[in-house]
């Protein structure tokens, strides 16, 4: 398994070099580099003689049917779009492994279908609502969303043709309910198992997430003429509500909130800026403590604009409960994880997955691996050789298991 590992990460390190730009991994939703992926991932899952295919919504799909079986298949998987400036395991990592797994089926001839789904769309870069593969996997892909445009101008049905597919097919990548499970291998993205000194670990649920845009609009003005009192500044006002929106997060057990996004207008050094628009991103495990949060920071904000005369408009990208993971797939990978002879631990994810859309249509579980540093997002996201060809042990016990409970 050595090998594999080895062979795994120097995968996904040559995945992270197809990208929308030069000398750093970027690889948004359907952009020319995804060609590249398609075209490796392919070719691997060919010669696991696997037929594959393209959905409409882009995601590239592998299916792996042994001779004379039948049965609800396994389907694993994860994205392989990439937030901008990104590392090369987040969610890349999850299809390469996947793939390791399904030769790892063939050598124990597993008697049951597979699924390797690489999907599209996680991150919500391009046009700014995350999990677009797996909405359309799971049925419930908002169509009005074809309509939305991304920074260039370019909506996202144009994309899809851009890209040589039929938006109007997007129906047909749903599910059929031929389905056992989901299952999806990731890195943790953050620091709990480095912690612990812990290679892997099953996750128990995934907390949900909001995600907004906020839109401050003050008066442009002459940035040398124009007296303090007399300013309506759209940034100053958002900058004071970004400080607010740190401290509050801090004051509350177990809630993240991050403003990642910011542009202005006119944006020039001798405008007083007459319009900033920003993005809030709030998680925590309990959606009513979430929900809660969002309202004091919507508040908050309404509050600051009015005393500083400025008009203030919030738009909701995202409202994603929390998601509990199956609990029977759950003990089943648990049930691999303690087989293949490593120390147990179940966590919550932090971050959003595919998984918490799956899980709205099949059985689903995550098995997370250590992110060394707990730094994701960034170049410097990585993975442990060792940890990596754990995962594959755990994968030869769960597909074990999975023998035994078919044979029966
Ligand atoms: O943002 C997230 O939680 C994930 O990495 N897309
Ligand atoms: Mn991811
Ligand atoms: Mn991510």
């Amino acid at each position: 398994m050595k090998a594999q590992a080895q062979r795994a990460i120097a995968e996904c390190r040559l995945i992270a070099t197809m990208s929308e730009e030069q000398g750093c991994t970027t690889r948004r939703f359907l952009t020319p580099p995804m060609h590249l992926v398609h075209a490796h991932l392919s070719a691997r899952m060919a010669a696991l003689g696997m037929k594959v295919n393209v959905d409409a919504a882009g995601n590239l799909r592998g299916r792996w049917q042994p001779a004379g079986v039948r049965g609800k298949r396994m389907i694993l998987g994860s994205h392989i779009d990439t937030v901008p400036n990104a590392g090369a395991f987040d969610g890349v990592l999850g299809v390469v492994l996947a793939l390791v797994w399904v030769e790892i089926a063939r050598e124990i001839e597993l008697p049951q279908p597979i699924e390797v789904i690489a999907f599209s769309e996680e991150e919500g870069v391009r046009y700014g609502v995350p999990f677009l593969g797996s909405r359309a996997v799971a049925g419930c892909f908002d169509q009005t969303m074809l309509a939305s445009l991304d920074v260039d101008g370019v909506h996202m049905d144009d994309a899809i043709r851009g890209f040589g597919l039929d938006p109007a097919k997007i129906g047909e990548s749903a599910l059929d309910d031929d389905v056992w499970g989901f299952v999806e291998i990731h890195i943790e993205q953050g620091p709990a198992l480095e912690a612990e000194n812990l290679p892997l670990a099953v996750v128990e649920g995934i907390v949900g997430q909001s995600r907004l845009g906020l839109q401050f609009t003050g008066q442009a003005n002459h940035a040398g003429t124009t007296p303090m009192h007399l300013r309506h500044d759209a940034l100053a006002a958002a900058a004071e509500w970004i400080v607010q929106v740190e401290s509050t997060a801090c004051k509350t057990e177990g809630l993240v909130a991050t403003v990642g996004k910011i542009s202005v207008e006119p944006n020039a050094g001798n405008v007083i800026p007459a319009c900033a628009h920003v993005s809030l991103d709030v998680r925590h495990a309990q959606d009513a403590i979430r929900q809660s949060a969002v309202r004091e920071l919507l508040t908050m904000a309404a509050i600051i604009a009015k005393r500083r005369g400025i008009a203030f408009q919030p738009s909701v990208q995202l409202d994603q409960p929390s998601v509990p993971m199956d609990a029977q797939l759950t003990a089943l990978l648990a049930e691999a994880v303690a087989a293949a002879s490593f120390p147990l631990k179940t966590i919550p994810s932090g971050a959003g997955h595919d998984a918490m859309v799956m899980a709205t249509k099949v059985p689903t579980g995550m098995l997370f691996l250590r992110s060394p540093g707990g730094i994701s997002h960034h170049p410097d996201e990585t993975v442990l050789e060792a940890d990596v060809e754990a995962a594959l042990h755990v994968g030869r016990e769960f597909l074990l298991l999975r023998r035994t409970a078919q044979l029966r």
